[in-house]
């Protein structure tokens, strides 16, 4: 059994549009300074009509396993709360789509977007039984809330891509886990509706509480002062609320502290909005690839997925991380996003299809995988 268990690599995708936050305020007659300030925010992806959570979770994991060749992929875990299918994992399209052999166990996770964290818990318990295999597990997600509703500036769209491994490059987790279930009904989405409801108060109320709870869950289980956690990396819907959940703990524990211990981890997610699943991973994305040097540095990971679970666990940064990090793509994939208008943002919402009857997708991205349409209910794919 190996301990020395985490996350050896990862890769970040997003969609190909992007909607100025500035341009969405001046069309509601909004004070921007409410989106900027208020929320944290600044832009959100907006995926095109051949764009889905298939799609950018190929491009994310295709980019992370050309860099690892010689991987031992044994179990692919897709988590994501905007599914493609009532039945068929989109683990399985995504296994097609990157070439994976046949050897490997596929599934899919829910659980809002808390999933992320359950994939990689479970990928934990997989590398411990077999210490020489490895887990890809991807978040990909699209927050797409209903038009003019007060959701609607917290949307995005992203995926992540992590390999899980024993001996991992990145960050090493550690064994004790806090966990927090409550059932609440705070952000939802019914089977026949393709945009969720959400009380916002009670949302953010259950964020917080849940949090709590498992950090008190957390430091029952084991001796770890709030002091002891050099960065902290929570679940981002809007950055702003990372900053709440960071003063609570502060208030909570009765320690002092300060913005410096969460920034570096908001920079992606101002820019690409709520991706559900991969929020807290592209906070990770960030976090690692900034400036300062984290080696040997503990990063304590604040997971939350409305209905509610939360976990909070720790990670250790691995010496020499930097050299396996492409901070550089990261950021070119958020710029290369094309800049849309309002009413352009406005009638891709409005046309998107939530029937599955035959249709076919024009091509508009140059992503290297695109969504072709519906033909005979089956959804279809191409690689570029
Ligand atoms: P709202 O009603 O539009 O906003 O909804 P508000 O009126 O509460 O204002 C927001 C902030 O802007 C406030 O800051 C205002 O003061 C400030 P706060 O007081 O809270 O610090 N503000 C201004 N600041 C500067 N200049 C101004 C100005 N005007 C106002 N002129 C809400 C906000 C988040 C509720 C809404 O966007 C929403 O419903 N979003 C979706 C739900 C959500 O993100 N909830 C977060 C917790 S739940 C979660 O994280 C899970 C989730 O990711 C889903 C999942 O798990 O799958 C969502």
């Amino acid at each position: 059994m190996s301990n020395n268990i985490g996350i050896h690599d990862l890769e970040a995708a997003t969609a190909h549009y992007v909607l100025p936050l500035d341009a969405l305020a001046e069309a509601h007659g909004i004070d921007p300074a409410k989106f900027h300030r208020g929320l944290g925010q600044d832009r959100f992806s907006v995926p095109a009509p051949d764009e889905d959570v298939v799609t950018m979770a190929a491009t994310a994991a295709s980019r992370l396993l050309a860099r690892h060749p010689e991987h031992h992929v044994r179990m692919v875990i897709f988590a994501t709360e905007t599914g493609v299918d009532q039945s068929k994992s989109a683990g399985v399209f995504l296994h097609g789509l990157i070439g994976l052999g046949p050897h490997v166990r596929t599934v899919e996770y829910k659980q809002a977007c808390y999933a992320g964290t359950a994939g990689i818990q479970a990928a934990l318990g997989h590398i411990a039984r077999y210490p020489d295999e490895q887990v890809l597990v991807v978040a990909s997600d699209i927050a797409r809330y209903a038009l003019d509703s007060s959701g609607e500036p917290t949307q995005g769209a992203g995926a992540v891509a992590m390999l899980i491994s024993a001996d991992p490059a990145l960050v090493a987790i550690e064994p004790q886990s806090g966990l927090y279930t409550a059932d609440v009904n705070d952000f939802w989405r019914p089977n026949d509706s393709s945009t969720p409801f959400v009380e916002g108060k009670l949302s953010m109320d259950a964020y917080i509480e849940a949090t709590l709870g498992s950090w008190d869950d957390f430091t029952a289980r084991r001796e770890l002062k709030v002091t002891d956690v050099d960065r902290f990396i929570h679940h981002q819907p809007f950055t702003k609320m990372a900053r709440k959940a960071h003063a609570a703990l502060a208030a909570h524990t009765g320690v002092e502290l300060g913005d410096e211990l969460i920034e570096e981890s908001m920079t992606y997610n101002r820019q690409l909005g709520n991706a559900y699943t991969a929020s807290m991973y592209f906070g990770l994305a960030a976090q690692l690839h900034a400036d300062t040097d984290l080696t040997g540095k503990r990063l304590g990971f604040f997971s939350y997925g409305s209905g509610a679970v939360a976990e909070f666990f720790t990670g250790v940064v691995q010496e020499g991380y930097r050299a396996h990090l492409d901070a550089a793509a990261a950021v070119e994939e958020l710029s290369a996003r094309e800049e849309i208008d309002y009413p352009t943002y406005r009638a891709l919402h409005e046309a998107h299809r939530t029937v599955s009857d035959d249709y076919d997708v024009e091509p508009v991205t140059q992503a290297p995988f695109r969504f072709t349409g519906v033909k005979d209910r089956v959804r279809h794919y191409a690689v570029r």
